[in-house]
């Protein structure tokens, strides 16, 4: 009963994913029930792989489309969950010293994660897979205008990465609380489907393998 009680939930949930890539994560969601999904990249190129891709797997009621993470396209709180695996990183591939990284590259940030904020719902989740480390990325996620808490894990073997789960509206009142580190975050996905998808070092479209 509670299974399918979850299954329902998952039904329910309108999700967003940014800079999809030819990643296999919208569909691995969707096996996992959630059929709300919208996945959105920069890339021409890469939307129509990904179109094709889902076509050719049956999985045709996933959306994809063209879409700047920098300035989402789409209504104020019309999103249960955003999720980005590597795509937050990437804007800070050419930001110089890490510590202190050019202001082009935190503005870039900044304006995604004011556009990912926008578009949850109250109590919405942001998920963010990442390179990023924790002192990196906590000035941006904590900035003022934030409404969410923040809690994180880290996975990997050789380069660890980063599960981080941001709930809006849910900020301790304390406003220099920390982000919280967990031993094992509270939504689950498996880390060997993360594993499996060299992410980070794919940023050329063109070496996406089209076989995916
Ligand atoms: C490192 S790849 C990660 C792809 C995918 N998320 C994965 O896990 O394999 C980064 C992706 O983000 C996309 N991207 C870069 N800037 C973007 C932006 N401003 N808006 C949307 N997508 C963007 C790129 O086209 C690329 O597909």
């Amino acid at each position: 009963m509670l299974d399918n009680a979850l299954i329902e939930v998952r039904i329910l949930l309108q999700v967003l994913e940014l800079g999809c890539g030819n990643s296999q994560l919208c569909d691995e969601l969707y096996k996992e029930g959630i059929t709300d999904l919208t996945s959105i990249d920069l890339s021409s190129v890469a939307v129509a792989k990904m179109q094709k891709r889902l076509l050719s797997k049956g999985l045709k009621d996933i959306k994809v489309m063209e879409g700047d993470m920098l300035n989402l396209s789409f209504t104020d709180e019309s999103f249960d969950v955003v999720i980005e695996k590597g795509t937050m990183d990437v804007l800070f591939v050419d930001s110089g010293d890490p510590w202190n990284p050019r202001l082009e590259a935190v503005n870039k940030a900044m304006a995604m994660l004011q556009g990912v904020h926008r578009v949850l719902k109250p109590n919405g989740i942001f998920i963010s897979i990442a390179f990023g480390q924790p002192h990196f990325r906590r000035p941006l996620f904590n900035a003022p205008e934030f409404t969410w808490s923040i809690e994180y894990s880290t996975f990997g073997d050789g380069f660890h990465y980063f599960f981080y789960i941001l709930r809006k509206g849910c900020r301790s009142l304390d406003s220099d609380a920390d982000m919280n580190k967990v031993e094992t975050p509270s939504i689950c996905l498996y880390q060997d489907e993360l594993d499996n998808e060299d992410y980070l070092f794919r940023t050329n479209i063109d070496e996406m393998d089209d076989e995916r």
